[in-house]
């Protein structure tokens, strides 16, 4: 491609002055990404595209939050669903770091069990998993010891 039509497609989105535009997003995981970070409930400046062109991806979505620097294990948290995102940290207009989101050992509260007799399903416990695998994805309940694998995700 062209480099005069790339600008063009990056440029659908505007460009920000300080904060952090997460890319490579799968189009399908936009508001799971938006609600896990709990972007919709800060009062930043956010502008966001989806159905982006991406060849790994299909479709990628993009979302750019201003004045926004966030932790390690804030982004960790949208490994699951957006592992190969990636950060761009944005100072004074100029991209000043990249960083990639690795899943974490463990995942706290954002999955389900899809154990129906689960304590988690059953008491008002949050749940808790060691992350067994990332790809295919397997997660290990710490209280029923069941495996929920990557097809039987489900997301509060
Ligand atoms: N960006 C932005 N505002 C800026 C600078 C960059 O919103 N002031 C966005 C760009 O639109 C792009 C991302 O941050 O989506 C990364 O910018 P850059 O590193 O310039 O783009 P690429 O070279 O395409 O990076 P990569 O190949 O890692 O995606
Ligand atoms: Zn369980």
């Amino acid at each position: 491609m062209k480099d005069n039509m790339k600008k063009k497609l990056k440029l659908k989105v505007s460009a920000i002055k300080d904060g952090t535009v997460i890319d490579h997003i799968p189009a399908k995981n936009l508001f799971k990404v938006i609600s896990i970070l709990g972007l919709d409930k800060i009062e930043n400046q956010i502008t966001f595209g989806t159905n982006l062109e991406s060849h790994k991806l299909g479709g990628k979505a993009i979302i750019k939050v201003t004045d926004k620097f966030f932790k390690d294990y804030e982004i960790n948290k949208i490994a699951l669903i957006a592992p190969y995102a990636k950060l761009n940290i944005i100072k004074d207009y100029e991209v000043v770091e990249k960083r990639i989101v690795e899943t974490p050992k463990t995942i706290n509260e954002i999955v389900k069990c899809f154990n129906p007799k689960c304590i988690t399903n059953n008491e008002k416990i949050k749940t808790s998993f060691k992350v067994v695998s990332n790809d295919p994805l397997s997660l290990k309940c710490k209280y029923c010891e069941k495996i929920t694998s990557e097809e039987r995700i489900q997301m509060y």
